[in-house]
């Protein structure tokens, strides 16, 4: 039997759609709002338009015009991540996945499917996964962590100092993250380009995706094995020695969902507080007052552009209502944070900063929200703060309007972030973790401090004299070969990454 198709507003006739020559007509299957294709082009201009017609939730249609809900208003995004009793993370109740509307080759099947990590878990499984992954976050050493973290700045930038240009993008966001989460997970010596290369490469979903996935895969089981048989003081140890007793391939799974929530999301971060104190009227202005700080441009960025622009997906349990559209059990709603964020009720004026308030959506809330946001907030603070330290006169290189991005319905990505300075020799950067001094929190650079006039003065790290040196021996990223049964792995992980 062909299951009825289900329709979120039962105005799914195509004869109730607008007249030939409306413009409306773009439109799918009554008239509603494609969350794909040519109209989604600008996304936050379509959520607008959303929120015009329809209020806080307004019913869209993805890929092959599957219903959804786009939760538009702040309030009901927080309602909705906060009653795990009416709405949950399983997507197996979710109606046209059931109605068999969502066909396996569907692109947004790989954020659909459910797997048996936190993310998707309820109830008391999810508190014995989450417990496991919140204990051994709740371990680590944040003097430590920042120490690692100036370190790894201080190392990409003596990759590019002398020659007065960079990527910030390619050169310094998308390395900081990797570097960082692979000493705080315990495998310092899985850090190179070719780890980032390959988070890259399966991100972007190119042809050697699935031979980049065995890649980090195996170095997360071998961290697994590892740690198993002799534990030490970092993450993987104690996510193995919780007593949630998880298995070695919950261990490997939480690891791989933790390295990929904190990379991803941590590179758009940096890359957008990057972009916004070089071009940022807003903090440029405040720069002579010195008002700004880095943590506040930080929670500056987060209302504005949050790394993740959505989250893919919460359900409803039962029949209910939420900003006056009426919810069946079973639909599906798009966690829209970046739409939330701008929220004409909570933010009626978007140019007015939002210093001292945290209560944007971009670490969603309630029993999924995330665990890892001051393990992110510290390696932008304290990244960007080193970065400006080093290069105190760092200015775009390009006109603001040739900046571009890449966009899905879950993110923006700033592709290239080009700068120039004065060109600078390298940091002696050879001492251990613990030896380091930590750069003071900007004495130079004026988008802010968040030492007051009486914090006590901290060492700068040692400037040895200019000598050249050696770039890191080339390693250009060979896939290995394809694994016979990677592929439903690869699609598992999508499954829970992109959704498309
Ligand atoms: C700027 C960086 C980050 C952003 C914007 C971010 C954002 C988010 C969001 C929106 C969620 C889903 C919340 C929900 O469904 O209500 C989430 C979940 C999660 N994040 Fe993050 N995250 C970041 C960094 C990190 C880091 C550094 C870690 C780990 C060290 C981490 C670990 C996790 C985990 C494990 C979950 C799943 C929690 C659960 O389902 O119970 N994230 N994150």
């Amino acid at each position: 039997m062909t299951p009825e198709p289900h329709s979120l507003t039962g105005t799914d006739d195509p004869a109730l759609g607008p007249p030939p020559g409306c413009p409306a007509h773009n439109r799918g299957p009554g008239g509603l709002h494609r969350l794909y294709g040519p109209e989604a082009e600008d996304l936050a201009s379509l959520y607008e338009t959303l929120r015009e017609e329809h209020g806080p939730v307004a019913p869209v249609l993805l890929h092959d015009d599957v219903p959804m809900w786009v939760v538009l208003g702040h309030t009901e995004n927080l309602h909705v991540v906060r009653t795990p009793s009416q709405y949950c993370r399983d997507s197996r109740i979710w109606s046209p996945l059931q109605e068999g509307m969502v066909k396996p080759d569907h692109p947004l099947m790989p954020h659909i499917a459910w797997e048996p990590i936190c993310s998707y878990a309820e109830g008391d499984e999810h508190l014995r996964l989450r417990g496991a992954v919140t204990g051994a976050i709740s371990t680590i050493d944040h003097r430590g962590t920042r120490r690692h973290i100036n370190r790894a700045t201080q190392r990409l930038v003596n990759q590019f100092c002398e020659s007065g240009r960079a990527d910030l993008v390619s050169d310094f966001a998308e390395h900081l993250p990797m570097a960082v989460m692979c000493e705080i997970l315990g495998m310092p010596e899985e850090y190179n380009d070719r780890m980032v290369q390959a988070t890259r490469d399966m991100l972007r979903g190119t042809e050697t995706a699935i031979a980049s996935h065995g890649y980090v895969l195996g170095a997360l089981q071998r961290l697994t094995a590892r740690r198993r048989q002799q534990p030490e003081e970092d993450f993987a140890s104690q996510l193995i020695g919780h007593p949630a007793r998880l298995t070695d391939d919950e261990v490997t799974k939480h690891l791989w969902v933790v390295l990929m929530a904190a990379y991803e999301a941590t590179v758009n971060l940096i890359a957008n507080v990057l972009r916004m104190v070089l071009t940022d009227p807003r903090f440029r202005a405040q720069l002579s007052g010195g008002q700004m700080t880095v943590p506040e441009a930080v929670e500056q960025s987060l209302w504005d552009e949050p790394p993740f622009s959505t989250v893919f997906a919460y359900y409803a349990k039962h029949d209910t209502e939420l900003g006056g559209q009426r919810i069946r059990k079973g639909d599906g709603l798009l966690f829209g944070i970046a739409p939330g964020n701008v929220d004409p009720r909570v933010r009626p004026d978007l140019a007015a900063n939002m210093q001292g308030n945290r209560s944007h959506l971009a670490f969603g809330g309630g029993p999924h929200e995330c665990p890892g946001q001051d393990i992110a907030r510290g390696i932008a603070d304290t990244g960007v703060d080193a970065l400006l330290m080093r290069l105190p006169d760092v200015q775009l290189d390009c006109d603001e309007e040739d900046l571009t991005w890449t966009h899905s319905i879950a993110s923006r990505h700033l592709v290239e972030l080009p700068v120039y300075f004065e060109p600078k020799p390298p940091q002696d950067i050879m001492q251990k973790p613990g030896h380091a001094p930590v750069p003071p929190q900007r004495a130079t650079w004026q988008v802010g401090s968040v030492q007051t006039e009486s914090s006590p003065p901290v060492a700068v790290a040692p400037v040895v004299e200019p000598q050249p040196v050696a770039p890191p021996p080339q390693q250009p990223y060979v896939p290995a070969p394809e694994p016979v049964r990677g592929l439903s792995a690869w699609q598992r992980f999508l499954r829970w990454w992109r959704g498309y």
